[in-house]
């Protein structure tokens, strides 16, 4: 009865339309579309992405999901802010997920409490314990390793085999980093801090900075640019670069790769250290199982193949085989410290670099 009275009032709203002149007729129309907006809004389910992660790397993937199940998604794209965003619009924040890099990154929103937690067998069965929260309000959907970038010509294999290695005399003014406040930077040193201690980490760092060509500076990339130009022999860097930087469509950087070789750092210890990206779902999403629906399919092979195809990170489903991308590595042993203890033990990371001036 409601709806057919509904129906007679639109009828008689397009009726009435006709008879108005066209100088009205336009803000009417654009009122009307306004007010329909959320009408098909709600007809079509919609994921809300606030995403630290650049569009060109998560789009396929959204795609992807949108191909599988139906549910669109839109994304809000900015390098830095999101979480100050997410916190100021408070329970009305139209965003339903967080997708960024680093853990450094998803413990800002863990501790603000902007974080719903989710209770899921498959994220569960899909992702190791060690790079998903304790609290099930993140999860690491991608591995990304650290490692050592040598000079090819000036650095013999088997010279480096451990982080460790680059606090040794022998490198003095040969290594080049960006600085160690970066989140990497600060990652990988955590990792020393949980495997040698703290003392064992400052000394270490002490060491690195001593052993440094130039002041930190730059991102990874130019890490590799200066061993190319002679400037340095040993950086320390992300692995997916090397791939990224190998197709690049700019001659230089191909070179700036071809300069380097990869040294996937501690294998016949404690393996090399890893981050993730990942992402949760926001406290005050209103389409928390659509939500979860993409959570979930960024565990599936096909998500996690993209992942490898698009910037060489490695899957953090371990039913998934490796990507063809990330053959030509090998499979590496990774440190399996949980990457909440990443998070934790940042600030004690931090101390350390404003103690030695990384
Ligand atoms: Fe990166």
């Amino acid at each position: 009865m409601k709806r057919n009275l509904a129906s007679a009032k639109i009828t008689a709203f397009f009726a009435n339309l006709q008879q108005m002149p066209s100088w009205l007729l336009r803000p009417v129309s654009a009122a009307f579309l306004l007010l329909s907006v959320p009408v098909s809004a709600s007809a079509a389910e919609i994921l809300n992405i606030y995403s630290h992660r650049q569009p060109f790397l998560v789009q396929p993937v959204l795609d992807a999901f949108t191909a599988q199940t139906g549910i669109e998604t839109r994304m809000v794209y900015a390098n830095e802010g999101l979480a100050e965003r997410l916190e100021m619009e408070g329970p009305s924040s139209p965003a339903d997920l967080i997708l960024t890099v680093d853990i450094a990154r998803l413990s800002v929103y863990a501790d603000k409490g902007l974080l719903a937690s989710v209770t899921s067998p498959v994220l569960e069965a899909a992702i190791p314990a060690h790079l998903r929260s304790p609290d099930n309000d993140w999860f690491g959907f991608s591995k990304r390793a650290r490692v050592v970038a040598v000079s090819k010509d000036r650095v013999a294999e088997g010279a480096i085999s451990r982080i460790e290695d680059l606090a040794k005399p022998e490198w003095q003014g040969r290594i080049c980093t960006r600085k160690g406040s970066h989140v990497y930077n600060r990652a990988l040193l955590a990792s020393i801090v949980a495997a040698q201690g703290e003392a064992a980490a400052l000394q270490w760092a002490r060491a690195l900075v001593r052993n440094l060509a130039r002041k930190p500076q730059g991102n990874d990339r130019a890490q590799a640019k200066a061993i190319w130009q002679g400037e340095c022999d040993v950086a320390i860097m992300n692995h997916y670069y090397y791939g990224v930087m190998l197709r690049s469509e700019e001659a230089e950087q191909r070179q700036w790769a071809a300069a380097v070789r990869l040294v996937f750092p501690n294998q016949a210890d404690r393996g090399h250290h890893v981050n993730i990206s990942g992402g949760g779902i926001a406290k005050y999403s209103r389409n928390k199982a659509a939500a979860q629906k993409l959570l979930e399919f960024l565990v599936s092979e096909e998500a996690q193949m993209l992942y490898a195809k698009l910037n060489y990170e490695y899957p953090a489903n371990p039913s998934v085989s490796l990507p063809a991308e990330l053959a030509q590595w090998g499979q590496t042993k990774e440190d399996q410290l949980p990457i909440a203890r990443i998070a934790e033990l940042s600030p004690v990371a931090q101390r350390i670099i404003n103690q030695t001036g990384w």
